[in-house]
């Protein structure tokens, strides 16, 4: 376990955020936002605006900043002001440029818009009759599918010959990031051309997203993200601030500056949709299951740019079942977009099906785990690869006798005036890697440099680098320099699909072999040191002959500073072979007031099955932050939509997080079984898998504490009544 190595820079205020940038001449620019939720816009009046003290210029989609839409490996991007037409309260549809940020915030509040409005449809429930199939690519492999047993006519027959059957609603609430720092950035122009300091989860992704969008050579954009305060999926796309600070720059021919209000960022981003899903389970009276039916219908901004893939995230992958049918439909809203938010589909899509999962073992008088572990999977329903590595069922063992879920009963306990439940809930999240590069730097002071593109925003990424550098070099990690948020660095890829480790850990493993081939020919060519000598590598040093150098000493003897490789990886041949996911065991403690029906969580233990553990610290921390998400959906957090479209808490003081008195005891526990079938680290990924199951095990301890059975979350005093 080693600290994390941009802790003391963050901790003492020197980390350079975004717009802790600040440059010459520099311009501050502020975005004006929609008050109506449906409408085209008529007209902008701006004259009062232009006028205002130090304004330099004002954007609308009258006079607008030219931006194309980029389509990459995320989806196509939003770029504001491109239309007049306004699908949601809070979307951005000016931006005010002037001498001081506050001079541009004063301007903007001068300009006057008319519209022409239409009704607005802001409800899912309201709008579940008019459901859409989502367009092909969205919504997982398909928005339906049905695996039957042979002989089986369909899942409802299935369902009808199941001796014991649980059916119901669930519907979890829409989120907003609302990581720390506000989507922001700076923009600068110079002879090199664009430069762009904004905070992002990937930044090559984001440089070539700024390239398209404003028509340059890729090789003239530079993205720089060092430093990343937040981003859970609500930073994979390039935002609205960095298109128009960027946009603006190049027409003023000045740095601009740019940032999000805390009440724009839960408009003027992508949350997490809303979503009502109906589970339906069957089994035998042993608890096997016979069938699975799993629909979701999932909120969506006006053009179905994203689905939240509710059931093909969970019910395809979960459990052993001979019948399994799923669909997945959406509903397009006035409402912000939606986009991936930590564990997209399972984060949901677990509150329903381990809530039904719970629900039948009431049905069937069986413990809940044991019930789950009649049922594990050795491959997903339907498919014949075998996951490559699966300890679930270790998980649970192990989580039952830390959690002293032994004492458990049907119907809680009572302590003082307090009702006192547990509950559990399996957590699965799929393992995956995207191609990454990685440069090593071998350096003449037996240092080494490992640099990719990529971006840590709070995951503990940089201190892999380090780590598996160092463990890749054979050198102390102290010794290496890790460098990561810069789009000239090799392609790294994005941290999210809890990915990066993965990814980039394998590049590194890549580029070390590399590098360290060249030294080896460079320590045994003409003239060196082991001329003609059959040469190795270990413990930092080259060796032959009962001799050894340090590579910095080789380096230094044939006149080098330094001897770079760079090194790539990609999923390949291992996708035919296993399926791959991580797995966990989620157990909750929850004390309802008997009195106030207030619920507490006062204590949570998560189990992991995740493979290797790089860094024990990050990795906890990382689970951690995921678990109280998950409390946080069950108990706290989810946006408040008036008809007209306003989030009625779209700010800190109405939208509720979870703080340290929420949160009672948190354990967590790694099971260490390395996935050399998934990449050659081993390691599967833990940044999503800690949310998933939270809320159902939340909802299943509330019930085992009151005997109420929550099926909307967040969970309110008024639900215990
Ligand atoms: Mo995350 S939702 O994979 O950025």
């Amino acid at each position: 376990m080693v600290n994390r190595v941009d802790a003391p820079l963050k901790v003492t205020g020197r980390a350079k955020y975004g717009t802790d940038r600040d440059f010459p001449g520099m311009l501050h620019g502020y975005v004006v936002v929609s008050t109506v939720a449906n409408a085209e816009i008529e007209a902008m009046e701006v004259t009062a605006a232009k006028s205002a003290p130090g304004v330099v210029a004002v954007y609308t989609p009258f006079d607008s900043l030219k931006l194309n839409t980029p389509n990459g490996m995320l989806g196509e991007t939003w770029v504001p002001l491109q239309t007049r037409e306004v699908t949601y309260y809070g979307q951005a549809i000016g931006f005010v440029v002037a001498e001081t940020y506050e001079q541009a915030r004063d301007a903007a509040m001068l300009v006057e818009v008319s519209y022409l409005t239409r009704p607005a449809l802001t409800s899912l429930a309201d709008g579940l009759a008019t459901a859409q199939e989502p367009p092909p690519g969205r919504g997982g492999e398909g928005s339906e599918l049905s695996i039957l047993a042979p002989g089986v006519e369909s899942i409802e027959d299935a369902l009808a010959s199941s001796p014991v059957v649980v059916e119901a609603t669930y519907t979890t609430a829409t989120q907003n990031h609302a990581a720390m720092e506000p989507h922001s950035a700076v923009a600068l122009w110079d002879d090199d051309g664009l430069t762009v300091y904004s905070g992002n989860q990937g930044s090559d992704i984001q440089a070539s997203q700024l390239a398209h969008a404003l028509d340059l050579d890729p090789e003239i954009v530079h993205a720089v993200n060092p430093f990343v305060g937040g981003a859970f999926g609500g930073k994979g796309h390039t935002s609205t601030p960095a298109f128009l600070a960027a946009a603006a720059a190049k027409a003023l021919g000045r740095p601009v500056k740019a940032a999000l209000s805390r009440e724009q960022v839960f408009t003027a981003t992508a949350g997490r949709a809303a979503t009502v899903q109906k589970v339906a389970l069957g089994a035998d009276r042993d608890g096997k299951l016979i069938a699975v039916r799993h629909d979701s219908w999932c909120s969506t901004a006006a053009d179905g740019s994203f689905v939240e893939p509710t059931s093909h995230g969970t019910s395809r992958e979960w459990y052993a079942t001979q019948n399994l049918a799923i669909s997945q439909k959406m509903v397009p809203l006035n409402i912000p977009p939606t986009t991936f938010m930590r564990a997209p589909g399972e984060a949901p899509g677990s509150f329903a099906l381990e809530s039904a999962v719970d629900e039948l073992a009431v049905a069937l008088g069986m413990d809940p785990i044991e019930l789950r572990m009649r049922n594990n999977s050795f491959a997903p329903p339907g498919k014949d690869l075998q996951w490559s590595s699966k300890h679930l069922d270790e998980c649970f063992q192990i989580g039952a006798s830390r959690f002293g879920w032994a004492e458990r009963t049907p119907n809680g306990r009572t302590d003082g005036d307090w009702l006192v439940g547990l509950g559990t809930a399996t957590a699965m999240f799929p393992a995956l890697r995207f191609p990454a590069s990685v440069e090593i730097v071998l350096n003449a002071d037996d240092t080494a440099t490992v640099s990719t593109s990529g971006a840590d925003p709070g995951t503990g990424l940089l201190t892999v680098l380090s780590l598996v550098g160092a463990e890749s070099l054979d050198i102390a990690p102290e010794r290496i320099t890790p460098r990561l948020g810069d789009s000239r660095y090799p392609a790294g890829g994005m941290s999210g699909g809890s990915t990066a480790t993965a990814s980039a850990g394998t590049a590194i493993m890549v580029a070390a072999n590399n590098v360290l081939d060249d030294l080896l020919k460079l320590a045994s060519s003409a003239g060196a040191p082991f001329e003609g000598l059959e040469t190795s590598y270990a413990d930092g040093q080259v060796q032959a002959d009962g001799r050894s150098m340090t590579f910095g000493e080789l380096l230094r003897a044939t006149g080098r500073t330094t001897l770079a490789a760079t090194g790539s990886s990609a999923p390949g041949e291992e996708l035919t072979k296993h399926s791959f996911s991580s797995f966990g065991a989620q157990f909750v403690e929850v004390r309802v007031h008997k009195w106030t029906r207030e619920a507490r969580v006062s204590r949570m233990l998560g189990v992991f099955d995740a493979g290797r553990i790089i860094n024990a610290q990050s990795a906890r921390s990382q689970i951690i932050g995921g678990m109280i998400w998950g409390v946080s959906a069950a108990l706290h957090e989810g946006l408040e939509i008036e008809r007209n479209g306003r989030l009625a808490n779209g700010d800190f003081a109405g939208y509720l997080l979870p703080v340290n008195a929420d949160i009672g005891e948190a354990d967590v526990h790694f099971i260490e079984y390395p996935d050399t079938f998934h990449n050659a680290v081993g390691a599967r990924g833990v940044g999503e898998i800690g949310i998933v199951g939270m809320a159902a095990a939340v909802a299943n301890a509330v019930y085992n504490a009151t005997g109420i059975r929550v099926r909307d979350i967040p969970i309110s005093i008024e639900d215990l009544l």
